[in-house]
């Protein structure tokens, strides 16, 4: 069995280059000896997977796929027009949705994360008053609270679309609601999804970037125009929540790191807790976010990731990852 090799996303502008985003991580790994192939992100999102993948060589054996987010519908159209060609991801496309969806981590993580439920959007993207009463009991009916989608917040517009002050005003979570998904519109992703909100701890800074543009090209942090993280904190100031991205594979931690929104932070979490439970999980490659408790009683799991598409922050250094993955 040759080695893992890994597919990044093409730069649009030159199908021969990776995406100018990846090119660092492509160079690394070049260094460090592994093989690397290109696809055509926008292709697949497309729906065109055949056509994502040509540039890949028939019999190519086992890939990683390290690139921008992708739908996990189109994930599994991606795995199989690569196993057409002879090719394995080596992420299914069930253990991609697994790592990629709140929905299919939160089970395994119950207890280290923030209660959390979910509306699937079945018919209408928005769900409807009473399907939002019916989500805001189930998680305690009060209290202050965080809105996201399957997949991703709209943290850049925090107060508007992200944090719910107070889950009894059922007028006002149906507004962050309503807002949030008109700004997802069509990157909704699985159905909108409620979670009580905790204090975590904090750093200052400016935290007022940006959110990502209105590009298909979007990745867990560290590849959107934005920077910078939740812009606010509960009370309304500019703090945000420092986190730690831990890269698993196979069980093990093998890169800890800042969150990509914080590139600067160390971060030396407590992974006691979290280890057995990423095991439970059963995906090979996957991150997980992990926030410590403002009153210092422990680290939090904020979210769980695919390793593919998990952003690395600026300036890391990614070899000991990239080496890890072509050995596996
Ligand atoms: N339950 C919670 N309590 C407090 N803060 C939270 C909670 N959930 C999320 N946050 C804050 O909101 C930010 C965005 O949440 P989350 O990481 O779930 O969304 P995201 O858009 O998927 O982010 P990423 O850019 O990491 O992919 C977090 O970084 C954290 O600071
Ligand atoms: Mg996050």
């Amino acid at each position: 069995m040759p080695a893992p090799a890994l597919l990044f996303p093409a730069d649009p502008l030159n199908p021969h280059r990776p995406d100018p985003h990846f090119a660092w991580e492509a160079r690394v790994l070049r260094d460090v000896g592994g093989e690397q192939y290109l696809v055509d992100h926008d292709a697949l999102l497309a729906g065109r997977a055949d056509e994502a993948v040509r540039q890949v060589p028939r019999d190519c054996g086992p890939l990683w796929y390290r690139g921008w987010m992708i739908p996990s519908a189109d994930y599994a159209a991606f795995a199989r027009a690569l196993a057409g060609r002879g090719a394995n991801l080596l992420t299914s496309a069930a253990g991609y949705a697994s790592a990629h969806e709140l929905p299919g981590w939160y089970g395994v993580f119950e207890g280290a994360t923030p209660p959390s439920v979910w509306i699937p959007a079945r018919t209408a993207a928005r769900p409807g008053p009473e399907e939002l009463a019916a989500a805001v009991e189930r998680l305690g009916g009060r209290g202050p609270a965080i809105v996201k989608d399957y997949v991703k917040s709209r943290k850049h517009e925090w107060h508007e679309a992200c944090y719910v002050p107070e889950l009894a005003d059922l007028a006002a979570v149906g507004r962050v609601v309503a807002r949030f998904v008109e700004l997802q519109g069509e990157y909704l992703a699985g159905g909108v999804v409620l979670r009580r909100y905790e204090e975590f701890h904090r750093a200052g800074g400016d935290g007022g970037a940006s959110g990502p543009d209105g590009s298909r090209r979007r990745s867990k942090s560290g590849g959107e125009g934005g920077g910078a993280g939740a812009a606010g904190s509960r009370g309304g100031g500019n703090e945000r929540a420092v986190e730690a991205r831990v890269w698993w594979l196979d069980g093990e931690p093998v890169l800890v790191g800042p969150h990509p929104d914080t590139p600067g932070q160390p971060a030396d979490p407590d992974l006691t807790e979290v280890r057995p439970l990423v095991r439970a999980l059963g995906c090979r490659f996957v991150t997980t976010d992990l926030a410590s408790r403002a009153d210092g009683s422990g680290w939090r799991v904020v979210e769980v990731g695919d390793g593919q598409v998990s952003g690395l922050p600026r300036g890391i250094d990614a070899s000991g990852l990239l080496t890890s993955l072509i050995a596996a």
